[in-house]
């Protein structure tokens, strides 16, 4: 079966970092075809070589797998630069003329834009008559805001139908994600242990080093909590606290969304606080007076029986010190004097699982002793050059329509209205956007818990 890949947005981070470096590892594991195409759309006027020497800049860079000269030019001969103006209707004859002779069962169309382009490239492509029942992959996030998403997602479906659009959550495709239901599946000391009854709370966090970069102008629409929380971590949290690890993973997920506290004007400023980094008014393509959040903590109420009464902490922020993506979860203690188990499940940069327990300290006189038992994945060799990185799954996924670990729209609906809530509220209640260091642990977010229980923050 001959595919064709058509990205629009081919000169943007999202292809130069991601999507590139992860086509070409699928190519070096061979898991392209020798007739397979990638389309790579943009408006600036490159040569085919041009375009070659600047992703091959990025692969080399990016790539999983180590980029050996003939297998990255045997990769190149694939890759088409076409120049054409995503934003004009008319430029969608360039498309059409393109695929006029070339012909793929398997199409993949990608939307590796903002959203503010889904509906021109939907409207386009309704043009292009060359590309076979194309399955249409969405970045995050889904439209601008939850009225908009309806719009666009009644568009999508009609146009292209529901099962043919893919709604790219890459973390669903990180490799320790995937292994939080595992985890819960395949060991009885946690599946048993997994509720309000023995758990103290959860904390669920990503930090980043890095700032907005080149990605102002799309952050100032975004922010942290539209960028990281409504999808990423939302769906983190989702697969932490299903109810049935066995059952059919989308449905549990929803229920999850759909037992969420609402976070409204009458408890939003004991559970939320937003941050942004210091310079941050000063990058590319940002507003200087800007109030946009670059930080983000929550904390999550989850009204279902399991989790009554367990707060689950959520955090993420840019141009935080200590870069990383984890699970925490603190269970109860035995005793008032006795420290909790922890578990955390380390999910970037390093893969893992370490579990703390109490055991005698051999000098009696000192009581317990706390020992961490650890287990790093990515460590291995092994392990880290042949675990497919996130969108080199997802990639696969597609190609093989397999929709199993893309977001579906109803769980996209729900974590809008979430996510839009609790902007509102924030505003309505002008609680402060708090200004933090660059290279700190983000702002103080004292107001979120005074239990002394929930000790175990690992960003701030
Ligand atoms: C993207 C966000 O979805 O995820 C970025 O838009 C963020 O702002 C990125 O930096 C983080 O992804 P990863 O895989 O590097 O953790």
């Amino acid at each position: 079966m001959n595919s064709s890949i058509t990205i629009f947005g081919g000169t943007g981070d999202l292809t130069y970092r991601k999507l590139m470096p992860a086509l070409y590892n699928l190519f070096a594991r061979g898991l392209l075809n020798g007739n397979d195409l990638i389309c790579a759309i943009g408006r600036k006027d490159y040569k085919q070589e041009d375009y070659h020497k600047l992703i091959t800049k990025w692969i080399e860079e990016f790539a999983r797998l180590e980029v050996k000269e003939e297998v990255l030019q045997a990769f190149l001969t694939h890759v088409h630069y076409l120049k054409m103006d995503l934003s004009k209707k008319e430029e969608y004859s360039i498309l059409q003329t393109f695929y006029q002779d070339r012909h793929y069962d398997n199409t993949i169309v990608y939307y590796a834009v903002a959203p503010s382009f889904f509906e021109v490239i939907t409207d386009g492509l309704s043009q292009v008559t060359n590309l076979s029942k194309p399955k249409i992959v969405l970045e995050k996030p889904f439209g601008e805001s939850l009225e908009q998403a309806f719009y666009l997602n009644e568009k999508l479906e009609a146009q292209f139908g529901k099962d043919a659009i893919y709604r790219i959550d890459h973390y669903l495709g990180k490799e320790m994600i995937r292994n939080i239901l595992t985890i819960r599946q395949t060991n009885y000391l946690i599946a048993n242990m997994w509720s309000k009854e023995h758990i103290q709370c959860v904390h669920i966090s990503a930090a980043e080093r890095v700032g907005v970069g080149s990605r102002g102008s799309y952050y100032e629409q975004a922010g942290a909590l539209k960028d990281m929380v409504q999808n990423h971590l939302l769906q983190i949290l989702t697969i932490v606290a299903l109810d049935n690890p066995d059952a059919e993973l989308a449905q549990q997920q929803k229920e999850v969304l759909e037992h969420l506290r609402v976070i409204d004007a009458s408890n939003v400023k004991d559970s939320v606080v937003l941050g942004q980094y210091e310079g941050y008014r000063l990058e590319e393509e940002v507003d200087p007076t800007s109030n946009v959040e670059t930080y983000a903590a929550l904390k999550v109420h989850i009204d279902h029986k399991r989790w009554k009464g367990v707060p689950f902490y959520i955090c993420t922020g840019k141009r935080c010190s200590h870069p990383g993506i984890e699970v925490v979860v603190t269970f109860k203690r035995m005793k008032k004097e006795v420290a909790p188990n922890v578990l955390i499940i380390k999910i970037q940069p390093t893969e893992g699982v370490d579990l703390q327990l109490n055991v005698r300290h051999p000098q009696e006189e000192l009581g317990l002793k706390q020992v961490w038992m650890e287990y790093c994945q990515n460590c291995e060799d092994i392990f880290r050059l042949n675990t497919p990185e996130a969108y080199e799954r997802m990639l696969w996924a597609c190609l093989n329509n397999d929709a199993s670990w893309f977001s579906k729209w109803d769980q996209i609906a729900l974590s809008w209205k979430y996510v839009d809530g609790i902007k509102e509220a924030y505003k309505q209640e002008q609680l402060p956007v708090k200004s933090y260091p660059v290279d700190s642990s983000g702002p103080s977010t004292s107001e979120l818990t005074n239990d002394q229980e929930d000790h175990q923050w690992r960003i701030a």
